[in-house]
């Protein structure tokens, strides 16, 4: 590909110390083939110096809407954008982005663009949260932006709260899949979705445990998609160590048990909730408080108690709690692979269930996928193979469809009474 048919990232930066996060932002871009054009404010500048941004990207920087007059950069740069990209934004760029200010060249270039814009707002808690913040976010989200929440963790300082700028390699993850989408890109905005990632763990005593191999990663795709189609992502994460999406609340559990109660909370008021984790069935009837010794002679049989199963419990209980939620399974299977899914489907009442082959390499912790997406009243839906974002985003695709027929449906009683 010719340097011109690379995709063109504008890449705002926005005066607040994560600035220097974003150097490593851009490298990462420039390397995974896009053209950047780094446009900061002047106090990013006393941040990170202009060089830096120059020499990382290969093209000029300018601040002011006064350099290089004759190209017309506070129009241009923005007009010739597939994405502009906004990390740190700060209180004080989400403000005048809300208030459509135009005075230096990256608040120009934001109301000249007409690509998807995502800000990555990094700030103190106090300021994120303050309401003239929260409205400006609700404003920007509400023409269209992708407004990321930010991560929660260490601040400048000592501080620690909901504030950070979400990694590096989170924030590429949200670019590529936005344009990956273009101009439906937050197709997801104002719908909350829970998903469960990973494999329970049933203790066995303080070290040991019954787990299984589940890696977590078509589970944090689903999140990362989920996210950068501007939904608000709940992620339940049983035992996963793999970098976390970017604007997404994170719940760690440990074992079916917590992750049952995790989910009986958190599906209260979601559009969509998805079980892609590997649940342990069952879990050993005593959990010995001190480690099971060698000298103790060889374990007696493990008794085994059946643990509940959290998919059929939310399927249970949505009437009465979410009655217009959209359940969606996962399913692994070694064999007879459709069969069995159909069998699972009918026995789970869930509306969809993405059923995909495991074993002898398959699935497991691997970047790839394959499935087949079944639901009780619509023709199967193959994913015949390709990386687990592009089946996440086909789930997606096929949830977000039910929600808006299902609003239609809604729309069409209202107007009936
Ligand atoms: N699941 C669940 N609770 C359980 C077991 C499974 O919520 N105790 C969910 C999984 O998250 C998945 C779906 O049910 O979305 C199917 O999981 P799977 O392990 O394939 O189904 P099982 O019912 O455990 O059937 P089997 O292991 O016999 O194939």
């Amino acid at each position: 590909m010719s340097d011109t048919q690379l995709p063109q990232v504008v890449l705002g930066v926005g005066g607040g110390i994560a600035a220097y996060k974003v150097c490593e932002l851009l490298r990462r871009l420039t390397e995974s083939d896009h053209r950047v054009r780094v446009v900061p404010t002047a106090d990013a500048l006393r941040f990170v110096g202009e060089p830096t941004w120059a020499a990382l990207s290969g093209q000029p920087v300018v601040t002011d809407v006064w350099d290089g007059v004759h190209e017309v950069p506070h129009v241009r740069i923005g007009q010739s954008a597939d994405l502009v990209l906004v990390a740190p934004a700060t209180a004080n760029i989400l403000a005048k982005a809300a208030a459509g200010l135009a005075d230096d060249l990256l608040t120009n270039t934001l109301l000249t663009a007409r690509c998807p814009v995502i800000f990555a707002p990094a700030m103190h808690t106090e300021m994120w949260e303050h309401p003239a913040t929260q409205n400006n976010v609700a404003t920007l989200r509400s023409r269209g932006a992708l407004v990321l929440d930010p991560a929660v963790g260490r601040l400048t300082g000592v501080d620690t709260g909901r504030g950070r700028l979400p990694e590096p390699e989170s924030l590429l993850e949200v670019a590529r899949s936005v344009l990956r989408r273009g101009a439906t890109s937050t197709d997801l905005a104002g719908r909350r979705v829970v998903i469960s990632a990973g494999g329970t763990r049933e203790a066995i005593d303080p070290v040991r445990f019954i787990g299984n191999h589940s890696s977590g990663r078509q589970g944090y795709a689903l999140a990362r998609t989920a996210a950068a189609r501007g939904a608000e992502v709940t992620l339940v994460a049983a035992n996963v160590s793999l970098p976390e999406p970017a604007g997404v609340r994170i719940i760690p559990v440990v074992s079916t048990e917590e992750l049952s109660e995790v989910m009986a909370t958190e599906r209260v008021g979601a559009d969509a909730v998805v079980m892609a984790a590997a649940v342990a069935d069952f879990r050993p009837v005593s959990d010995a408080e001190s480690k099971i010794k060698k000298t103790e002679g060889p374990p007696t049989p493990i008794a085994l108690a059946e643990n509940p199963d959290i998919l059929l419990e939310l399927v249970r209980t949505r009437a009465q709690r979410a009655p217009e939620q959209i359940i969606v399974g996962f399913a692994a299977e070694t064999d007879n692979v459709v069969a069995n899914g159909q069998a699972k489907l009918e026995r789970k009442g869930c509306d969809l269930l993405v059923v995909n082959q495991v074993g002898q390499g398959r699935a497991f912790g691997t970047k790839d996928n394959q499935a087949s997406i079944l639901s009780p009243d619509r023709p199967v839906v193959e994913f015949s193979h390709g990386p687990k974002e592009n089946l996440a985003d086909q789930v997606w695709d096929l949830v977000q469809e039910r929600l808006a027929e299902s609003d239609e449906q809604d729309m069409g009683l209202d107007s009936s009474r």
